[in-house]
């Protein structure tokens, strides 16, 4: 079996492995990667490889920048700093890594530099972002240093995948590591909260007489007077040496990250104050090499995290100083894994897994919520008494017609304390969003609670830009010319809590504004929205109203 880096390439059952962890590629990526690793070190022409993957057919050469694409994702590669596949433009590929042997035997067992034996079974269907971290940390450990930002809605498995990733490098203990978790309320009022914890683990690690030895030489601030050197924690930071005091820091974590590499894991970024991101900003742009790695979890979807936050993750991946994985929805078939899992058993009640990936649409938080739902009704039950007797329905799902719209109470409680944290108008945008199927408008908004268009728009993107669960999704022209941006909520059950909140008499308000709006803006040309404006109308309780529009 030929490897590479922490890979292995197995032809025997085409796939790739990565320490111990087995990453599946479609045929053609594996034909792509196998030709490119039996060939490394020289140029391999778009006409060579042509011709030895679709010998009898003719094929665009631009089929190969997406396989390319495809390759490089699941490799962590960056085309700017290639380490596997390099492009020479207009000419081909090289394959840059040095390929090595490697026993069949061997195909399972981790790398000397990052060797785990965690099963991947522990987390399902992140199977590529677990080796795209081991891809980030060797070139840690090869001096260069680098951020991760792990980003994704709430709920889809930021912390469940970096637990994972730690563990596994802990049981190889391949680094030294230290978490620090940003709090909502307290961080953005105490500076470093979650530097101080970290610090306060690295003193009490294994690597606690380096820690301590370390930040006393180089950051004595950083260490409390008078305390345990088992506890560290930082002195007020008087305002005009705080650059001096970060500088400090990241001095003395590279000094550290030189005796073993350094694994420093920053959970929920999107609470932390700004002091401890403009540590996290000094050490991705610090030049000395260092064996150091920053991973941060955030909950973000494309634009909407906070500002400070946004703007540094922004600036860095511009400067290629960090990477970022976006957390996508499980697929489905890791979502029956998950079931499968947490049930105990590996046959599933036939309708079980298509209810829960729907109803969850694939966010592994809400799995177990939806899962835990279906248990508390009673609705999934054990065959028998015995405790460990295997699952099944109590009857077939569609006799419980009242499931499609219930939203189990736990995550219905979680959804409504978000909600409550914002202001009574912000409360009722949202509301009036929910009002909407799936993506909602700022002008059906401004229509169901009589405000000025522009101006809700203005506060629709405000909370586009503050909230995770909220989406600037596009703009649409309107009949008369005019523009209407449009939102998405990130997952179906938040629209469901906005909805079900609202008193039916003020919901029935809003749905027959909208209605009426619909009317107006399309005057002359209703029948195109006929079947909106009697959704409307239906869901007011007048569903007369509606029909006689649509006629
Ligand atoms: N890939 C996975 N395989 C199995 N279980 C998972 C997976 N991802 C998440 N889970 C489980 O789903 C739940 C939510 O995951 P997790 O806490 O990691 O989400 P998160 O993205 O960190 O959310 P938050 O933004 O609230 O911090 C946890 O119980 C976790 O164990
Ligand atoms: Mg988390």
């Amino acid at each position: 079996m030929k490897s590479f880096d922490c890979f292995a390439l197995d032809t025997a059952n085409q796939c790739l492995w990565c320490n111990g962890v087995q990453i599946a590629l479609a045929p053609k990526p594996f034909a792509v990667l196998r030709f490119l690793v039996d060939n490394p070190g020289r140029l391999i022409t778009h006409d060579e490889l042509l011709d030895a993957l679709w010998p009898e057919t003719y094929v665009q050469p631009q089929v190969l920048r997406t396989y390319m694409l495809e390759l490089r994702k699941v490799l962590g590669d960056d085309p700017g700093q290639p380490r596997f596949i390099q492009t020479l433009p207009k000419r081909g590929y090289c394959f840059v890594a040095p390929v090595a042997e490697r026993s069949a035997m061997d195909r399972g067992r981790p790398s000397p530099a990052s060797a785990k034996d965690v099963k991947a079974a522990e987390i399902v269907g992140r199977a590529n972002e677990l080796v795209r971290l081991h891809a980030q940390f060797e070139i840690a450990q090869s001096g260069k240093r680098q951020v991760v930002f792990v980003c994704g809605e709430a709920g889809i498995g930021k912390t469940a995948l970096v637990d994972a990733f730690c563990r596994q490098l802990d049981s190889a203990q391949a680094a030294t590591l230290a978490h620090g978790q940003c709090v909502q309320g307290i961080c953005g009022n105490e500076e470093f909260y979650p530097v101080i914890e970290a610090l306060g683990q690295l003193c009490a690690s294994p690597q606690r007489e380096a820690a301590c030895r370390i930040l006393s030489r180089i950051a004595p601030a950083w260490l409390a007077h008078g305390r345990e050197p088992e506890v560290a924690a930082a002195s007020p930071a008087p305002p005009n040496s705080r650059q001096r005091l970060v500088g400090d820091l990241c001095a003395a974590l590279e000094e550290l990250a030189a005796e073993q590499p350094l694994l420093l894991v920053f959970e929920d970024l999107h609470w932390a104050d700004d002091s401890t991101l403009n540590l996290i900003s000094a050490l991705a742009r610090r030049h000395a090499p260092a064996r150091l790695m920053v991973l941060a979890t955030l909950r973000s979807r494309k634009s909407s995290a906070a500002h400070p936050l946004k703007e540094l993750k922004q600036d860095l991946l511009m400067r290629r100083l960090c990477a970022e994985i976006v957390l996508a929805p499980l697929p489905k078939s890791a979502v029956t894994q998950l079931l499968s899992r947490e049930l105990g058993q590996p046959d599933l009640p036939p309708e079980l897994a298509a209810f829960v990936y729907r109803r969850s649409e694939g966010n592994p938080l809400f799995v177990i919520a939806v899962l835990e739902h279906l248990i508390a009704q009673h609705i999934l039950v054990r065959k028998d008494a015995a405790p460990l007797a295997a699952w099944q329905q109590a009857a077939p799902l569609a006799q419980f017609p009242e499931l499609d719209d219930s939203v189990p109470d736990q995550l219905a409680q979680m959804i409504e304390l978000e909600i409550e944290r914002l202001s009574p108008e912000q409360q009722h945008m949202l509301e009036a969003g929910s009002l909407m199927h799936v993506a909602f408008p700022a002008w059906a908004v401004a229509a169901a609670l009589e405000l000025d268009a522009a101006d809700t728009e203005e506060a629709c993107d405000e909370l586009a830009r503050k909230l995770y669960f909220v989406e600037r999704a596009g703009q649409d022209e309107l009949p008369g010319g005019a523009c209407s941006a449009f939102y998405v909520f990130a997952h179906g059950l938040y629209r469901e809590v906005l909805y079900r909140r609202q008193p039916a008499t003020r919901r029935a308000k809003r749905h027959i504004r909208i209605a009426q709006q619909l009317g107006q803006l399309f005057a002359g040309r209703e029948a195109s929205v006929a079947r909106e404006i009697a959704m409307h109308y239906e869901a007011a309780g007048q569903p007369q109203r509606g029909k006689f529009r649509a006629s």
